[in-house]
């Protein structure tokens, strides 16, 4: 089993996705080559999770200039002669450059990831122009800034990680059980993970009893990705539906199979408003009321690129309606092709004619949220407070 969603290689150039539809079944890398191949990857879910689609949109520009400029080195004939002229001019580049970001800007809306990938590369290009670079140059430049975002990712997540778990056993026991919703491990980002990653430097210090995870439907992160992370680092967990997590929390339940004291819930971030309210995979709300409910601690953990401070609070955060099929079917995103081709099963669950709303996200608000954890270290609230103060935490870093 592999847990790597992204496989990059710099010389010779060549980017591989892991198909996230087709797991736990399958396991498939799809060669990316160009910048609607990436756009295609991201927007169909084939690679998800707030940093691994920054990260994809970032490479995929990068290999798709990379493939141009080699091709330009080997047998610049093959060329079009638009690209000829591209490849030939610093301004034409530019405008190639901001037309893809723009395109792969609309591939998901949600994750701010995407959009602030975006601007770091327009940044670097703009001014590479500015400085009178030539396209080799510029290329360069831009494949640079993409490989060090995928790098800069792993490292962060193990301080998130190392941050989150001395967070949480300060204010717990030594050995607690947990809860996750969604995935946001190795498969979510360039490695290691967010809220994952806290669970996984819990278990490999020994301070970790048990992580139960949701099925996180209508996708099934939970149920098909982060069992395969879970199953694949030996880590002690159980799965459960959506529906199930009050219940967990409750202590008036006495259930046999279970050790049911959970100290806290961890989840990931697709947006961070500049107060402190989070946007991220639909089920979280629910899940921020009942620990608040039962006076359980409620951690956001993500990368400081997660939190967008243009965004006041959480009302200003769009958030994705997809597809019905994913709701009505088992398996629905996956293609008919597809489907033959790995002998899939695509099932309809409730009958034709039902009406189906489904969002992907949702927002919870500062208030239900214990602390946030960065890689640059971990948020609070003033004593009393309802939000965070995330800019002056961002300004004394
Ligand atoms: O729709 P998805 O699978 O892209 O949603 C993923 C989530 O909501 C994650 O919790 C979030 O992106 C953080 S991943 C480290």
């Amino acid at each position: 089993m592999s847990l790597r969603a992204i496989v990059y290689v710099r010389d010779p150039p060549s980017l591989e996705i892991l198909n996230q539809l087709l797991l736990p079944h399958e396991t498939v890398y799809e060669s990316v080559t160009t910048v609607q191949q990436g756009y295609e990857q991201i927007n169909r879910m084939k690679v998800r999770g707030a940093p691994a689609i920054g990260i994809v949109a970032a490479l995929t520009l990068a290999i798709d200039l990379q493939l141009k400029l080699q091709t330009f080195n080997k047998n610049p004939n093959a060329l079009d002669s638009d690209t000829l002229n591209m490849l030939n001019s610093p301004l034409l580049l530019g405008n190639f450059i901001r037309d893809s970001l723009d395109h792969l800007n609309q591939s998901r809306p949600t994750a701010v990831n995407l959009f602030r990938t975006s601007d770091i590369l327009w940044e670097v290009t703009s001014s590479g122009i500015k400085k009178n670079l030539g396209t080799k140059q510029i290329i360069e430049t831009l494949v640079d800034t993409a490989v060090q975002m995928m790098n800069d990712d792993l490292i962060d997540n193990n301080n998130i990680g190392k941050y989150g778990a001395e967070f949480i056993l300060r204010n717990g026991d030594k050995r607690i059980c947990v809860v996750t919703h969604c995935n946001t491990g190795s498969l979510a980002t360039s490695g290691y993970g967010t809220a994952l990653g806290i669970i996984r430097h819990l278990h490999t210090h020994g301070n970790l009893l048990h992580a139960y995870y949701t099925e996180t439907r209508p996708y099934n992160q939970g149920s098909r990705l982060t069992s395969y992370e879970l199953l694949h680092d030996k880590i002690p967990s159980t799965l459960i539906c959506d529906s199930m997590v009050s219940a967990l929390l409750s202590s008036h339940f006495s259930f046999k199979k279970i050790d049911h004291k959970i100290t806290a819930i961890i989840v990931g971030a697709d947006r961070v408003a500049k107060n402190g309210d989070t946007a991220n995979k639909i089920g979280t709300y629910q899940l921020a009321i009942t620990a608040k409910y039962h006076n359980v601690m409620f951690i956001v953990a993500a990368p400081s690129t997660s939190i967008d401070l243009k965004i006041k609070n959480g009302r200003d955060i769009v958030i994705e309606e997809r597809s019905e099929d994913e709701v009505v079917f088992v398996n629905g995103l996956i293609k008919q092709d597809e489907i033959e081709k790995y002998q899939i099963r695509k099932v309809r669950v409730p009958p034709e004619g039902v009406k189906v709303w489904n969002p992907s996200f949702d927002v919870t608000p500062a208030e239900l949220i214990t602390a946030i954890v960065t890689e640059k270290g971990v948020v609070e609230k003033e004593k009393d407070g309802k939000e965070f103060d995330l800019e002056k935490f961002l300004m004394s870093q």
